[in-house]
Order: C-alpha cells, then sequence, then structure tokens
C-alpha cells in the first residue's frame, strides 16, 4: 500500500515548502494542490527542477466540486490519506482595521468554513493512525478573543460546532450591521475576521480531535511564525522552509500522543485555553 499526504494551498508559501519537505521525507504519494491550476503546475515544475516530484490535482478548498473531484481521484487511484495539511487561507483586506462585510466573509469561507468541507469529502479517506493538521495561527489562539461572554463559551470543554459557528456569524452580523466593537479583540480588533477564522478553525480541530479519537487519528492545529510569504508581503523572521519544520515535524516525527493541540512554531504545545496569554504572544513573536 502507498501511503499518500495532502498538502491544500500548496503552490506557494509555507504549503508549498511542506511539500517540499514530505517529497524529501515521507515514504510515499505526495500531493501538491492548487486552486489555480497554472499556479499549481508552475509550482510542480519548480520542483521538479529540484529533483522532486509531487502528485498533482486541482484543489478549490471553498469548491465541492473541486474537493469532490480530488476525493475521487485519491480514492480510486490510492484508496486513502495518511497525512492531511490543511494550509490554504487568505489575509486579503485593503485596510486591516476596517475590514468590510465581503472581505470578512471571504476571509471567513476560505479559512474556516472551507474546512466543513474538506472534513465531509477527505475525512472518510483517512486511514486509521493517520495525521491531520490544521494550520491556525497566533491569531488562532483563544487571548485574541476580549468579549468574556464569547472566551466562557468558546472555553466550554464540551464545545460545539454550534457554539463556533455562532461565534463566527456573531462577528459576521456585527460587521455588517455596524456594530463591531474593536474591544470585542486583541490589539484593537485589528484583522478580526482573520482573528475570528482561526481562533474558529483552532477550536473545530479540539472537536474533530474528539470524533477521531477512537480510530487513533491525530489532529492538531499550529501556528507557524510570522512568515516571510505573499500573506505578510515578505515580512517575517522565518522563510517558509523553515516554518515548515514544525508541520513536518508534527505530521512526521511527533508522538501520537499529541493529539488535539495547539502547536507553536518551535514544537511546543501551549494552553490555547490562557486568555490572558497575550504578553507571551507580544514578546516572542514580534522580538525574532
Ligand atoms: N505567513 C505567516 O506569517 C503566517 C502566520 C500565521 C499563520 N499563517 C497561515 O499559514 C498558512 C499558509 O500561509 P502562507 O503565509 O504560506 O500564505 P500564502 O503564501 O499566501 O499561501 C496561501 C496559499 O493558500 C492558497 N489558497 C487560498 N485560497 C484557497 C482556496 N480557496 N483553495 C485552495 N487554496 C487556496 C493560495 O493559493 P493562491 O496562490 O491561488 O492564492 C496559496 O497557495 C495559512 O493558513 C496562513 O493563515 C501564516
Amino acid at each position: 500500500m502507498v501511503k499518500v499526504a495532502v498538502v491544500t494551498g500548496s503552490n506557494k508559501g509555507i504549503g508549498f515548502s511542506t511539500v517540499k519537505g514530505l517529497l524529501q521525507r515521507f515514504d510515499g504519494a505526495v500531493f501538491l494542490t492548487s486552486r489555480d491550476d497554472g499556479r499549481g503546475k508552475a509550482a510542480v515544475a519548480k520542483l521538479n527542477a529540484l529533483g522532486l516530484y509531487p502528485e498533482y490535482h486541482q484543489l478549490d478548498v471553498t469548491d465541492r466540486d473541486s474537493v469532490a473531484r480530488f476525493r475521487d481521484s485519491v480514492r480510486e487511484k490510492y484508496g486513502g490519506i495518511d497525512i492531511l495539511v490543511n494550509n490554504a487561507a487568505i489575509c486579503d483586506c485593503a485596510d486591516m482595521l476596517h475590514l468590510s462585510y465581503e472581505e470578512s466573509k471571504n476571509i471567513i469561507d476560505i479559512n474556516y468554513f472551507s474546512l466543513f468541507i474538506i472534513q465531509e469529502y477527505l475525512y472518510p479517506l483517512v486511514r486509521n493512525n493517520g495525521r491531520i493538521l490544521n494550520i491556525s495561527s497566533k491569531y488562532g489562539h483563544l487571548c485574541n478573543v476580549r468579549n468574556e461572554y464569547w472566551i466562557k463559551r468558546l472555553s466550554n470543554k464540551h464545545l460545539t460546532v454550534n457554539d463556533i459557528n455562532d461565534f463566527v456569524n456573531w462577528h459576521l452580523d456585527a460587521v455588517k450591521n455596524g456594530t463591531f466593537n474593536r474591544a470585542d479583540f486583541a490589539e484593537e480588533g485589528a484583522l478580526a475576521a482573520y482573528r475570528v477564522a482561526k481562533v474558529a478553525v483552532s477550536a473545530l480541530t479540539f472537536i474533530q480531535q474528539q470524533e477521531l479519537y477512537g480510530r487513533n487519528i491525530s489532529v492538531n492545529c499550529m501556528h507557524p511564525g510570522l512568515v516571510r510569504t505573499d500573506m505578510t508581503k515578505g515580512v517575517g523572521f522565518l522563510d517558509a522552509d523553515q516554518a515548515a519544520e514544525t508541520p513536518l515535524y508534527l505530521v512526521l516525527d511527533a508522538p501520537a500522543s499529541i493529539k488535539g493541540a495547539y502547536v507553536w512554531y518551535d514544537k511546543r504545545v501551549l494552553d490555547w485555553y490562557d486568555h490572558k496569554a497575550d504578553w507571551y504572544f507580544e514578546s516572542i513573536s514580534f522580538s525574532q
């Protein structure tokens, strides 16, 4: 049986470097996927020039038909998936302090709601003992939320998907109605929709882990660091290859006992529920 690894949004950035690292270290087929065929094939050509040969498939994580086509192709050729890295995301906005409803919705649809499409179509293919990694962010830690009601509700150990979706929709409604309050989030609510989406990704990770625990599938989320990619317009203290080291560790090397964890870029498991942890994020993230 050939083992299979899949990385979403892997035509560039951290996803591309994760595919590169998997091709160097993982004994199996590695899928580079992209929403745009041309960009995906150009990325494959770059790897080919290095003597690395990924499988390629178009995959737009927000498009059910695209995800279904990918699912059918993998199932037919390989029968299952062993490693799945949910990496695809955007942070597109004209002004990080004033996101429009459309910008907020687009960020939340791609970064968070897409995970339900992936879960529906691809998780049934993930084999027992497999590993799923959701790329979150430092903005995906609970300390980004300052609204007491939501801190309490999201901290509930019996959290449900409805709770998370209510949180996300509460934010979208606030942006739409003009009632968005910056004080509900850290750092004056800058990039609020991205924070909401990534907090939701982290919280969903813990629920997905509970659902897949019985098959010994690990589902973790992580912050890759501030990384010099197109998303940050080249700002960061790590390059994409360096930032891929922790995702690679989590899907290839980490003990299987790491389950349902929020992992920092230096491989440390952090307490996601420590909602007062902002001092840590400020001092660590921007000083390196
Ligand atoms: N860079 C950082 O400092 C940083 C920090 C914290 C977390 N992260 C997270 O790390 C991950 C990778 O980010 P990055 O910095 O490598 O960003 P990036 O260079 O902008 O790459 C993002 C990738 O996602 C793809 N994508 C966007 N929408 C998609 C969709 N609907 N379907 C499939 N693919 C889609 C993009 O494809 P296109 O080329 O077609 O746009 C691109 O390949 C993201 O989850 C991001 O939120 C990054």
